[in-house]
């Protein structure tokens, strides 16, 4: 089964959006990455991005049966939805919360992240290398 990488909104205007918090590569680029880093330890990649909440839903419904583990960049939904919170709970497979930026040194709202609680570990602030490493991350945990 392939590595699910899903992103959340406005990371599909990565490279333009604010680069000099999240850099000037785009979506395209970190996919590249993930596929390359996947590829390196047997793994496909399946990389999809929604600025849909229900949308990200259904696809972490999806990974339940269709993923061997789960990298998530939540973006802003990271900090808001209940939602996407209990369909992480549903999983048993590794999840991986990655971002870009480390959110625990900018905003206070930011400090709070409800996927956190159903995430195996988080990787934060490496820039477009926080998908990469997040990749690896589930990839070493699925060799256990
Ligand atoms: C982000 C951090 C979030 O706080 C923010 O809302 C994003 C991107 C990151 O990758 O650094 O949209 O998840």
């Amino acid at each position: 089964k392939p590595i699910y990488v899903l992103s959340g909104p406005n990371l599909n205007l990565l490279g333009t959006r604010e680069p000099e918090i999240y850099g000037h590569q785009t979506l395209d680029d970190v996919r590249a990455l993930c596929e390359a880093r996947a590829k390196a330890r047997g793994y496909g990649v399946v990389f999809r991005q929604s600025n849909h909440e229900g949308q990200l839903v259904d696809w972490i419904q999806e990974a339940r049966t269709d993923a061997a583990a789960l990298v998530l960049n939540p973006a802003a939904y990271g900090h808001t939805s209940i939602a996407i919170l209990d369909a992480l709970k549903m999983l048993s497979i590794p999840v991986i919360e990655c971002h870009l930026s480390n959110p625990a040194a900018r905003e206070a709202f930011r400090r709070e992240t409800y996927v956190s609680l159903a995430a195996t570990g988080v990787v934060s602030g490496f820039g477009a290398a926080s998908y990469e490493l997040a990749v690896e991350a589930a990839a070493g945990l699925l060799a256990r």
